[in-house]
C-alpha cells in the first residue's frame, strides 16, 4: 500500500517514532514517506493564527498515519491548522498518534487525540487506531512497539 506519515515535529521525538514505523512498514513491503508539516511560526499556540509552510499533499496515499506533539494540553496548532486544510479523508485508511513529554495520557495527551479525531472525522475520515506515546514514561519503548506492532497488523491483515 501507499502510506504517508504525515507528521509535525519539532524536537525530533514524534519524528523518531515516525522513522520506525517507515522501516517497519518498508521491510513489509509497503511504500511509505514521511512529510513534515510545517509553519512559518512553530511556536504559535493559536490554530486559527498559524502559517502554514509545508502542507504535504496526501491526495495519493491509500493509508495515512499523522503524528503530532501535544502542546499546552492540546493537539499542536501546526497539526490542527493543517488537518483543518485538508479537503477529505474519505476512503482513505486513518491512524493517529500523539507524543508528549509527561507520563500518563490523562496529562494532555487524551484531550489532544480527541482533537485530532475530531478534526479527522469532520473531514470524512473513519479512524482506524489511535495511540499516544509517554515519553518519560518508562514503558515508552513499548509504547512505541505497541503502536508500530497494531498499525503492521491492521495492514498486513487488510492487505
Ligand atoms: C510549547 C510546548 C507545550 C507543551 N505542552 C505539553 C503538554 O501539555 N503535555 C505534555 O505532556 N507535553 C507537552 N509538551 C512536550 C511535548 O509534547 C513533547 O516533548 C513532544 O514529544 C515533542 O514532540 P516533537 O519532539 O516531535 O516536537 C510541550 C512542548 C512544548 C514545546
Amino acid at each position: 500500500m501507499k502510506i504517508g506519515i504525515i507528521i509535525h515535529s519539532q524536537t525530533g521525538n514524534t519524528l523518531s517514532v515516525a522513522e520506525k514505523l517507515q522501516d517497519k512498514l518498508i521491510s513489509e513491503g509497503h511504500s511509505v514517506n514521511i512529510q513534515r508539516v510545517t509553519a512559518v511560526d512553530d511556536g504559535q499556540m493559536e490554530p486559527s493564527k498559524v502559517q502554514l509552510r509545508g502542507i504535504p499533499e496526501i491526495s495519493s496515499y491509500d493509508v495515512l498515519i499523522f503524528g503530532a506533539p501535544v502542546r499546552g494540553f492540546s493537539l499542536s496548532a501546526v497539526m490542527s491548522a493543517y488537518l483543518s486544510q485538508t479537503r477529505s479523508l474519505k476512503e482513505k485508511k486513518i491512524f493517529c498518534y500523539t507524543t508528549q513529554f509527561f507520563p500518563f495520557p490523562a496529562m494532555g495527551g487524551n484531550r489532544a487525540m480527541e482533537q485530532m479525531k475530531n478534526i479527522c472525522q469532520s473531514k470524512g475520515a473513519n479512524i482506524d487506531g489511535t495511540g499516544i506515546v509517554n515519553w518519560s514514561n518508562l514503558r515508552r519503548g513499548k509504547m512505541i512497539k505497541e503502536i508500530i506492532d497494531e498499525i503492521s497488523g491492521l495492514l498486513s491483515y487488510q492487505g
